[in-house]
């Protein structure tokens, strides 16, 4: 089905303010944004505007009770100025599988990608030229009834705005595994992507950083000791000739970059395994010389090395001299994502 989008351009647009050269991640907005209201159970108002602000009453219960999931996709382009997109469909399912965890109205597939695909299309002159740079995209959907209640709203607002970004880690992050906080148990919302479960890594991450760590390693609720991501990526652990990474088990989120990632390494005849993967066999493996490789992996980080894992009082230093697989992921998504590198498994659309 094909939707019709009212449209409204911007009168100045703030294109030529943006330096390509240094874009820090997630503070530039390009100048329109998708909007959709839920109203009387339908998705209706579908526009296109200029970004604004939007009015909230005080008794919007996103706020209150937490309504609140979004997705993070990228656009790129190719060395003929095609807008490229990676795995759009994958992001509208994960999109949907977030709303119904969070009581909330799915979005129609058809819609989500006609807005997505209309947006960027509109705005690709603020895709970054620079490999590993990118039109990052930030699909989101909020609760709006106006009650002091808990209840599932009634009425929702669904955004997607763009900016431009490079990249999230500038160097390879140093992390710190949690074992007083935890993120998220099988059952609860850890597999969403929902805005509660960021926030809820901000007090273990602010102690992490304390500590000269950027991130917190989460372990799992009921033993603390099985990995399940990072704040901010998936995780992957290269240990001999196997790349293991945590199995999804319902609280760790389906990662897009992960899942290709898996694809990636098997294509190249690597022994990818997704199964529990404690703490202590990784510091283990990390004493004995078997752990050759940690990375984490996600749509803003795309793939990210470690270089410290720090667990209680023991601290695994990594040696970044052998990081090929993930120097060779990190440009192999790149060079997939701007054309470069063949394509083989159809995972990009031009916008
Ligand atoms: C993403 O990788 O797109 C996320 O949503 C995570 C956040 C750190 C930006």
């Amino acid at each position: 089905m094909s939707y019709k989008f009212q449209v409204t351009k911007t009168q100045e647009s703030s294109l030529s303010k943006v330096d390509f050269n240094n874009i820090p991640f997630g503070k530039t907005f390009s100048d329109h944004m998708f909007v959709a209201d839920y109203i009387h159970g339908e998705w209706t108002n579908l526009s296109i505007v200029p970004v604004a602000k939007i009015q909230v009453h005080p008794g919007n219960m996103a706020w209150h009770y937490g309504q609140a999931i979004f997705e993070g996709m990228k656009a790129t382009r190719d060395a003929a100025g095609h807008a490229l997109l990676f795995r759009p469909e994958l992001h509208a399912k994960r999109m949907n599988a977030s709303a119904r965890r969070m009581c909330m109205p799915e979005l129609p597939e058809d819609l989500f990608l006609q807005a997505i695909h209309t947006l960027v299309d509109m705005e690709k002159a603020w895709i970054p030229p620079a490999a590993g740079s990118a039109l990052y995209i930030r699909p989101f959907m909020i609760a709006m009834d106006e009650t002091i209640g808990v209840k599932a709203s009634e009425t929702y607002k669904f955004i997607i705005f763009v900016m431009p970004v490079g990249p999230y880690y500038t160097n390879p992050v140093k992390l710190l595994a949690q074992d007083t906080y935890v993120r998220a148990v099988v059952g609860g919302v850890g597999e969403a992507k929902t805005a509660g479960n960021y926030a809820a890594s901000l007090l273990p991450a602010t102690m992490a950083r304390k500590e000269g760590y950027d991130q917190v390693m989460w372990l799992d609720g009921v033993h603390k000791k099985y990995i399940q991501e990072v704040g901010t990526m998936n995780i992957f652990f290269v240990i001999n000739d196997e790349v293991v990474t945590p199995n999804l088990d319902g609280a760790i989120l389906d990662g897009i970059t992960r899942n290709s990632m898996i694809a990636l390494f098997k294509d190249k005849g690597y022994k990818v395994t997704e199964r529990p993967i404690t703490i202590d066999e990784v510091m283990d493996a990390g004493k004995n010389g078997s752990l050759i490789e940690v990375f984490g992996t996600g749509t803003a980080a795309v793939v990210a090395p470690v270089s410290h894992l720090k667990y209680k009082d023991q601290v695994l230093e990594l040696d970044m001299n052998k990081r090929n697989l993930s120097k060779w992921a990190y440009e192999t998504i790149n060079g997939i994502r701007n054309r470069t590198i063949e394509d083989k498994f159809g995972w990009i659309v031009e916008a």
